[in-house]
């Protein structure tokens, strides 16, 4: 007894438990750490090989890959050709004039024999127009569209780059003289910039848009014969010349109605 008797420490009877069950207690809790670094070092380290997959359903098959090669064919390889006469689905052109806008091979002058230009066609053509070309070439086609005007706004404020090209003019007289298979051939393959249409509008509706942009190019330059009422009035208002030559006053207010689009 004496100076050795081991000291008391009432309410800590769980300190006095031995070395070495203090011991295993360490030493479990080192164990218990392994799974989780072990699944946190599967999840996260690269690897070539497949991850733990112990349920494989047909997860994995061997295969081969596009452009790899491949013993089993006499050239080597992986790639196959598809049997000769194979059309892709959606690819099969029968009437080149209505899926392509070509006759013998140059860009079609008239509109297929399978589409009727028609007052309905026209009401499709700017319902289609409007939704599809409207944003980048304007309502009237002048290439002032929403994107447009979006996309200046986003350059002189500098943070769009330095570039944007703007939707075409369809009032040019390099696109005016296009025939409706040339304009067919951009809404559904695009031109440089402009992407083409062909996967997200069907055929006859793109031939429903050319014949609306051919009428937006007529309703610019109609003659005052082709205008209901025309013959009320001198002339139409084109250009500041045109505007000028008008220098009576009654002809005035009749001019401005009718040149109002073409300003
Ligand atoms: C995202 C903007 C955008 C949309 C949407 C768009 N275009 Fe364009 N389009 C352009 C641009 C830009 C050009 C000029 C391409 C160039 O010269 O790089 C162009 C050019 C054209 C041309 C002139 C081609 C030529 O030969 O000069 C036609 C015609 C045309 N577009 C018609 C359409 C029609 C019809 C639609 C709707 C189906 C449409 N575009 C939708 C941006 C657009």
């Amino acid at each position: 007894m004496g100076s050795h008797a081991p000291r008391q420490r009432p309410g800590w009877a769980i300190f006095d438990v031995p070395k070495i069950i203090w011991a295993v207690f360490i030493l479990l809790g080192c164990i218990a750490t392994i799974p989780p670094a072990v699944i946190y070092y599967a999840r996260t380290a690269p690897k070539v090989e497949p991850r733990i997959h112990l349920i494989q359903n047909m997860d994995n098959q061997p295969r081969l890959n596009a452009q790899q090669t491949s013993n089993q064919f006499r050239d080597n390889r992986a790639m196959r050709q598809p049997v000769a006469g194979t059309v892709a689905r959606g690819a099969m052109v029968d009437d080149t004039h209505l899926w392509l806008g070509t006759v013998d091979g140059a860009f079609a002058t008239t509109f297929p024999d399978s589409i009727t230009v028609d007052h309905a066609l026209l009401e499709r053509g700017r319902e289609r127009y409007d939704i599809y070309c409207l944003p980048c070439h304007g309502v009237s086609g002048i290439g002032d569209g929403p994107v447009h005007k979006k996309a200046m706004n986003l350059l002189e404020n500098g943070t769009n780059g330095t570039t944007w090209v703007q939707p075409r003019n369809l009032h040019e007289d390099a696109v005016l003289e296009q025939s409706p298979g040339q304009i067919f051939h951009t809404v559904s393959n695009g031109m440089n910039n402009m992407a083409g249409y062909s996967a997200q509008i069907p055929v006859h509706d793109r031939w429903a848009i050319v014949a609306w942009v051919e009428a937006l190019q007529v309703s610019r330059n109609a003659p005052p014969e082709h205008v209901p009422g025309a013959d009320d009035f001198k002339q139409v208002v084109r250009t500041a010349a045109d505007a000028e030559a008008l220098s009576e006053p009654a002809a005035d207010p009749a001019a401005h109605d009718h040149g109002g689009g073409a300003q």
